[in-house]
């Protein structure tokens, strides 16, 4: 008797083949999250905000659907690092990190479309209804808050924000090695990212906000040198450290 063997080939492996960004090599930074996280919201998602409270059905739905449809690529802890993402340009962002930064239209869009509008491979996610969708983005969130523990199931490290500090630190080093920037350039880089992360933190209410990400970090730093954490030369020289990493390829 002849045995049927049935391939099954998950929506992942056919992702990672329709791969086009020709990008740089991995591991070599450059992978253009910058330029995404830049990108104008197109208008259809613009403005929208999460109308589903991160509660615990909320978190428990997000995380039986981030185990079989993202954590392949996105690592169980969300820091990009699932095993069917390593062979990916550019690799899968870790969202764990990315949502405490973004607001909700511009993690609703970039899970709703994918990689779309830029080529990548992060597939659409449409064919989920909007709460799922939603539901994904509070458990993604927290995933990077510490809110939730990741399932373990296909791999990958917890979110931990030294690994995070530590990638930067390794970036703005190769950025000083290169005379991308200079040694002081890189103490003020890292103390103004500091502030506006921990402003972030404190004020929640920011990633909720509408208004793209150039917008948003605008608000932020004008906040923190009113506040006098920051003074308005380093806020100036923030972003401009920040251009010069972006177009170098550096900074991912
Ligand atoms: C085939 C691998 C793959 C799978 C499966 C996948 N992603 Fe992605 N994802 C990527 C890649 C690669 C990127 C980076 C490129 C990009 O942003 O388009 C990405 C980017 C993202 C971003 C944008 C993050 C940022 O910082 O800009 C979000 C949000 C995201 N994925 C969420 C999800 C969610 C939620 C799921 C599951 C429903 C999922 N992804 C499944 C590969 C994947």
């Amino acid at each position: 008797m002849k045995k049927v063997i049935l391939l099954v080939v998950p929506m992942f492996l056919i992702a990672a083949c329709a791969s086009q960004d020709g990008g740089m090599g991995p591991g070599m930074g450059g992978n253009g999250m910058m330029e995404r996280h830049h990108a104008e919201i197109p208008a259809e998602y613009a403005g929208i905000t999460n109308p589903i409270p991160a509660d615990t059905e909320s978190l428990e739905r997000g995380g039986e659907l981030y185990t079989v449809n993202c954590a392949s690529c996105h690592g169980d802890g969300g820091m990009g690092d699932g095993p069917a993402g390593s062979a990916l340009d550019p690799a899968p962002s870790p969202i764990a990190h990315s949502s405490q930064m973004m607001t909700d239209d511009y993690l609703f869009w970039r899970v709703s479309e994918g990689g779309t509008p830029f080529n990548t491979s992060m597939p659409p996610w449409k064919v989920l209804d909007e709460q799922s969708r939603w539901d994904l983005v509070n458990y993604m969130r927290a995933l990077g808050d510490g809110t939730v523990q990741p399932v373990s199931g296909m791999g990958g490290a917890a979110y931990d924000p030294k690994i995070q500090a530590a990638q930067q630190a390794e970036i703005l080093a190769k950025a000083v090695e290169q005379d991308v920037i200079t040694e002081e350039e890189a103490d003020t880089f890292t103390t103004v990212h500091d502030a506006v992360e921990q402003y972030r933190i404190t004020h929640p209410e920011v990633i909720q906000s509408s208004g793209n990400a150039t917008e948003r970090e605008a608000a932020i730093l004008s906040a923190l040198v009113d506040e006098n954490i920051i003074t308005q030369i380093q806020a100036d020289a923030f972003q401009d450290i920040h251009d010069r990493l972006g177009t170098s390829g550096l900074m991912p």
